[in-house]
């Protein structure tokens, strides 16, 4: 079944609890950790992932757009982050930074922004529990999906096969793209002014629908 990861950057942040109880139909929250310098955005560090974790009922999903992720990603883990997901641009060493992550308990992910080939990590897929294929630049809400990467999630969806690989996409996910994305093979969907807009519930189920009816 498709998961669907409502973005809580498209939510109020000083009414993060509350946001989270609208949500409580998502498989698990997406928490978009973002540095100014790997991106222009700035948003939350571990003290606040930490208190989100805190009240949280429903696992997180940690998105990081940071520099350094050797040095930071690990910290992320140990507070009890269900995944933790790092740029491949970013990483200096990704298949360690990986193994760290896992010894310490959280599901590994990789995330590759639009521009960035798929082709070197099919064969390190072993070393993930999940892919995140970016459908915008990383840094903001409200952008517009990227068609032009669905070739990227084809590709993945060959070469993970029958492994519970999770296949994500981010970015301008909504009712309209959501079927092209999990045609392409994604079976994990962030969204966040698609779940935000309006009443999240109805949002959430709506998504689901429409994912489930263009399933790979
Ligand atoms: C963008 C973030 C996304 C963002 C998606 O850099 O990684 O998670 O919240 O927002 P929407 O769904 O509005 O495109
Ligand atoms: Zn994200």
């Amino acid at each position: 079944m498709a998961r669907i990861n409502p973005s809580i950057l498209a939510a109020d942040f000083v009414n993060l609890e509350h946001e989270i109880s609208r949500i409580s139909t998502a498989d698990l929250v997406h928490v978009d950790v973002m540095d100014n310098h790997f991106v222009p955005n700035l948003t939350f560090g571990p003290q606040m992932v930490g208190r989100i974790q805190d009240v949280s009922p429903i696992p997180l999903d940690v998105h990081l757009m940071i520099d350094d992720p050797d040095r930071w990603a690990p910290g992320y883990a140990e507070l009890g982050a269900f995944s933790v997901t790092f740029h491949a641009e970013a990483a200096k060493d990704a298949v360690a930074l990986a193994r760290r992550l896992r010894d310490i308990g959280a599901r590994a992910g990789i995330a590759l922004k639009p521009g960035t080939p798929v082709e070197p990590y099919l064969e390190l897929l072993a070393e993930f529990d999940q892919v995140l294929v970016m459908t915008v630049e990383p840094g903001f809400g409200g952008q517009s999906f990227i068609t032009d990467v669905m070739p990227k999630l084809v590709a993945l969806r060959g070469a993970v096969g029958e492994r519970d690989i999770w296949l994500q996409v981010d970015g301008g996910v909504d009712e309209s793209t959501i079927g092209i994305a999990a045609e392409a093979g994604a079976d994990t969907f962030v969204a966040g002014s698609a779940v935000y807009r309006g009443d999240p519930a109805t949002n959430i189920a709506a998504l689901r629908a429409a994912a489930s009816a263009h399933r790979h």
